[in-house]
């Protein structure tokens, strides 16, 4: 072989290693970029943006309602899957949407018959839930279209969305300036960063509400759950709690050690069956230094290995297993969604708190301003 023949090997085999390499290789640098994503009935143009970091996570989140429309992470063999339910166009979210994703506000979760007061003036929410209020009423924050802002940061990518919640919206009293950060780190974290101010005394409780699924189909009955709680709210028929901190200890909400979602799901229980067959509740996190950021749940699924962890500045999360997801809604890829093929932790104040004086305030003064950190952080194990 002459040395030209060897070079000419060389070039074509090293040519061939490099277009392979470049084939496989996530992207060196984190990006976000913006798309249509349909327009509402009034016309109003909705954007989805492509948030992705250097490790090939990635994560679309549109400003209708703030939503995450897709989360895509690998498993313990690199393999990506979407882990977030919600559907493939806008029109699915604007017919029928169990809250796939959204911000929640202006107060998440429920408040007892749609009534609370403050410095002795009685306010009256909408009832959307049976007897209650929930998830900010007819038109919540879920429901509205945030000001985006995409923004590249140190740590990875951003975007910021912004809502002005007008004095009586839904009833609820004084203009409240809402900001919520998504961050997609390069540490493979999604972090939520939501901030408000009023200009009257109201209440806030802001959360968000992914359903998630780390197989990315089938049920979660095998995902293994911790939660880092010693009690939780026990609530009536109609889920509002009944003011009491149980001790989880001998329930079947006793997930201080890790154990399948499964496992202890069907048992007699009146608050299980109270949340139409499963966990719907809020349990009351362990936390030596209220408002610290600390972990709060991990998840774990067996087969793809994926571990979801979830930090929080908020005293309780609401743990949900999708107990009325029915089997009704076809959302993504042609999937068909039933009962508990998802999960949701809402990071949160607890329910109903303006009615429960020993519970945590969620009352927010002009002047102060009201801040909660959650970050999802996306891992493997073997
Ligand atoms: C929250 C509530 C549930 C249910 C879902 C939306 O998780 O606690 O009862 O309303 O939102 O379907």
């Amino acid at each position: 072989m002459t040395k030209l023949t060897v070079f000419i090997i060389f070039i074509f085999f090293g040519s061939i290693f490099i277009v392979y390499e470049g084939c496989n290789k996530a992207p060196k640098k984190a990006d976000i970029k913006k798309e249509s994503f349909g327009t509402l009935p009034n016309g109003k143009r909705i954007d989805i943006y492509t948030l992705r970091n250097k490790n090939g996570l990635e994560f679309k989140i549109m400003n209708y309602g703030g939503a995450i429309v897709s989360a895509k992470v690998p498993d313990k063999n690199g393999n990506i899957a979407d882990i977030a339910l919600g559907y493939d166009s806008l029109k699915g979210y604007l017919k029928n949407n169990p809250y796939f994703g959204p911000i929640v506000g202006r107060y998440a979760n429920r408040i007892a018959k749609g009534k609370f007061t403050l410095n002795g003036k009685e306010y009256t929410l909408a009832t959307n839930d049976g007897p209650n209020h929930l998830h900010g009423g007819i038109k919540g924050f879920d429901k509205k279209v945030w000001n985006a802002v995409p923004e590249k940061v140190k740590k990875g990518v951003a975007l910021k969305l912004h809502y002005l919640s007008k004095d009586g919206e839904e009833g609820y009293p004084g203009n409240l300036n809402v900001t919520v950060t998504y961050t997609l780190t390069n540490n493979n974290e999604l972090r939520i960063d939501y901030s408000a101010t009023t200009d009257k005394t109201t209440i806030v409780n802001l959360t968000n509400h992914t359903y998630w699924n780390l197989a990315g189909k089938g049920d979660i009955l095998n995902h293994k759950m911790m939660i880092n709680a010693n009690k939780f709210t026990p609530v009536d028929s109609t889920l509002i709690p009944t003011g009491e901190l149980k001790d989880v200890a001998g329930t079947p909400f006793d997930f201080r050690k890790p154990r399948t979602i499964g496992s202890r799901i069907n048992e007699n229980n009146l608050q299980l069956k109270y949340a139409n067959g499963g966990y719907d509740l809020n349990w009351v996190l362990n936390k030596n230094v209220p408002d610290s950021l600390t972990l709060a749940v991990r998840v774990t699924e067996p087969t793809s290995g994926r571990v979801l962890e979830i930090w929080t500045t908020e005293p309780g999360i609401q743990f949900y297993s999708g107990n009325f997801l029915n089997g009704s809604i076809v959302g993504k890829n042609g999937h068909v969604y039933r009962k508990h093929d998802a999960f949701v932790i809402e990071a949160q104040h607890f329910p109903d708190s303006p009615n429960h004086p020993n519970f945590p305030s969620v009352v927010l003064r002009p002047g102060e301003k009201y801040r909660q950190i959650t970050i999802y952080k996306f891992g493997t194990i073997r």
